[in-house]
This record gives structure tokens, sequence and C-alpha cells, in this order.
């Protein structure tokens, strides 16, 4: 019996060796730690959003909060009022050229954000497809401080832009197109279906979720504290999970066979396979790698290997949307529980039938007995 499964998978004609990418965020953030992720196994990578501007980028101390479980230590939630990358635009050409001559193999996503001008959006496309890199990523999602600038989030959320920026993108890019999505509005499948109309080939999804991480009931000052203040930030890691999943759900009903990159809270194996089983073809861990290390790809690799050996899935494409299926609308389920409840009901009716008429051969069986012996 096979102890381990094929994890490779290929979408938009990219292959990659395992399903894993690390999400756009701290773990993307220089060429030196790709490749060290590349090197611990992980099978794909998205960067961290950079755009050719980066002086306008300017973070503050402290930028991250986090949720601790009420009875142990345990980080549930974590925010963050990070920017996108600082680093100047040319050291990212000359990061990403380096590790695709160095990994060609591996796949490299650059993740993207400019502000709202089609000349800004198809310059850095231009320049950064010449590096070498296998996708893209748009980065219409993040949901503080860039949308002060009508930036990420605050394109994502408007259909309309998101079509129309995703097609400037589209004109001029040679390889595929992810668009990350915001979790931040009613209906994912909105916006998702204009970046398909704009001509995305793929949706990336969770961005993270706006949200207040707490109040210091000591300093009655809201966190992530700086100089006093805050501001609504992004929440990520375990407690996104069950909403990333409902997001991933809906925008793969709604669009199946469409290549979607699931993130949200994954930090297991496990937590994996139930992205793919919604719909999700590929799967990126951000706060999962920021708290336990980039080491864990191993752990990840293991237990998606071992879910399918259990349930003998010969590769991803066994699973992925499996369990899509199985959602329905209330009434369904209200008619679903009475025809449940109707064909119990019967079958129990029947096998007291069956019993009565046990009983009732069994006495003719004696009265006749009775009448010979009498
Ligand atoms: C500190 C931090 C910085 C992030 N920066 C970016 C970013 O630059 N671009 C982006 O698209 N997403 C960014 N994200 C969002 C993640 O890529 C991911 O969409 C989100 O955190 C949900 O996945 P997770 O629970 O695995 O972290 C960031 C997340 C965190 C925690």
């Amino acid at each position: 019996m096979t102890t381990t499964a094929d994890l490779s998978i290929t979408v938009n004609g990219m292959k990659f060796e395992n399903p894993f990418l690390l999400g756009s965020g701290p773990p993307g953030t220089n060429g030196k730690v790709i490749a060290k992720s590349y090197d611990l196994g992980w099978g794909g990578m998205v960067c961290k959003t950079f755009s050719t501007d980066a002086d306008k980028v300017i973070n503050t101390t402290p930028r991250y909060a986090k949720l601790r479980g009420r009875a142990s230590e345990e980080v549930i939630g974590f925010q963050n009022i990070e920017l996108i990358s600082d680093r100047p635009y040319a050291d990212w050409l000359d990061d990403l050229r380096q590790l695709k001559q160095q990994y060609p193999t591996k796949i490299l996503v650059a993740s993207i954000m400019e502000e709202y001008r089609k000349e800004a959006w198809q310059r850095i496309v231009r320049e950064v497809q010449e590096t070498g890199v296998d996708a893209f990523e748009m980065n219409l999602s993040c949901p503080h401080g860039l949308p002060e600038r009508k930036m990420g989030m605050a394109m994502g959320e408007n259909p309309d832009i998101v079509e129309e920026v995703v097609g400037w993108v589209k004109e001029v890019a040679r390889i595929p197109v992810w668009a990350k999505m915001t979790p931040n509005v009613g209906n994912p499948t909105v916006p998702a279906a204009a970046a398909l109309k704009g001509g995305a080939d793929g949706i990336s999804m969770i961005n993270t979720i706006l949200s207040v991480c707490g109040i210091d009931l000591k300093t009655l000052r809201p966190m992530p504290t700086v100089e006093g203040h805050s501001v609504p930030g992004g929440y990520s890691g375990q407690a996104v999970r069950p909403i990333a999943l409902r997001q991933v759900m809906e925008v793969a009903r709604a669009n199946p066979n469409v290549p979607i990159s699931g993130m949200g809270g994954i930090e297991t194996g496990f937590d994996a396979a139930q992205f793919f089983l919604l719909g999700a073809s590929t799967v990126q861990v951000c706060t999962g790698a920021m708290l336990r290390g980039y080491e864990i790809i191993g752990e990840l690799t293991t237990e998606l290997s071992k879910f399918m050996v259990d349930h003998k899935f010969a590769s991803l494409r066994d699973f992925i949307g499996k369990s899509l299926p199985y959602f329905t609308t209330h009434h369904d389920l209200v008619d679903r529980q009475r025809a449940a409840r109707e064909q119990k009901e019967s079958a129990r009716a029947k096998i007291a039938a069956g019993r009565d008429a046990e009983t009732w051969k069994g006495d003719i069986a004696r009265e006749t007995t009775d009448l010979v012996t009498n």
C-alpha cells in the first residue's frame, strides 16, 4: 500500500510540485527568504505585494496584534496594519530575475498593486514579466492604508473597477493573471465575476478581513496602538478559516473549473484539504508560516498526503470540489429532513407490520397444533 500521494498539480499551465504556496506577506519579503522557502519544499511562492513607487509606502511600529484563546496562549486570530513592500522596485526586479534563474521549476507569482492608472498597471506588468516570473497576482484587496490612496480593497470592492483594471493588465500580460479578492463584501461572487469578465485566469481568495483586534482595557486604546491611536486592520489566521471556506465555496460554485487559490487560516494539511474539497486547486499560507515557521511545509504535505491515502485519492483533481454538491438551500434541507423522517417512519411501519404477520402466523400454527392434539 502506498503511504504518500501525488501532490503535484498543473494550474493555468504551471506545474506545481505540491499545491502549497506561501501567501503574499512577510514570508515573501525578499529574494533571500523566498529562496529559503523553496529549499524547504514549498511548491510556490507569492511575493510580498510591491508597486513601482515604494517611496509612498511608510509602515508603522507596531503593526501587528494577536487574539489569543481564553484557555491557552494559542494565537487564534492575527491583525495587521502592514502596507505593501517598502523595498525599491528595482530591487524587486533583481530578486525575481535571480530567483527564476536559481529555481526554474519552482512557481514564482509576483503580487503587484498600482494606483488607478492604466499606464502604471501596464508598466509594472510589462517590466515584471521580463524577469521570468510565472504569473501575476493582482492585489485588489488590501483593506487598510492603501484604500486611502484608492488602491487595494478600494478597487476590489467595486466590480466595475475590478473588470476595468484586470482588463488593462490582461491587455499586456503574457503570463497567467490571478485576481486576489477582498472578503469585505456581501457577495464575493460579484467582484470575482467582474475579475473573470475582465479576463483573469484565476481567483485568489481571501485577503484579510477588516477588524478591530481589541481594546487595551488599561489604556482604553485600540490595538495595535501607534502613538495612542489605531486604524481597523486586516484579520487572518485560524479564526478566519470558516469565512474563507464559505467564500471559496460560493465562488467555486458560481464558476466551475476556474482556478482558485484558496487561503485564510490554513495551518495544517487537513485545513488545506477542506479548501480543495470546496474547489480550490492551490492553497496559500501566510499567517500560519509567520507563527510557526517556513518549516511547516513538511507537516502540510505529510498531512495532505495522509488524507489522500486514507480516502484512496490518487491525485488532487480526484477530490477538488467534491464537497460542493453537499451545499444546498435551507428549503431543500427541510424537504430532505421531512423525506428522511417519512422514509424512517414507513420502514418502521413495515417492520411492525412484518412483526404482526409473524405473530399471526405463530398464532395459526399454535392453534393448528392445539386442534391436532385435541
Ligand atoms: C502581516 C501580513 C501582511 C500581509 N501582506 C499582504 C500583501 O502584501 N499582499 C497581499 O496580497 N496580502 C497580504 N496579506 C494577506 C495574506 O496574503 C492572506 O491573504 C491573508 O492573511 C489570509 O491568509 P492567512 O490566514 O494564511 O494569513 C498579509 C497578511 C499578513 C498577516
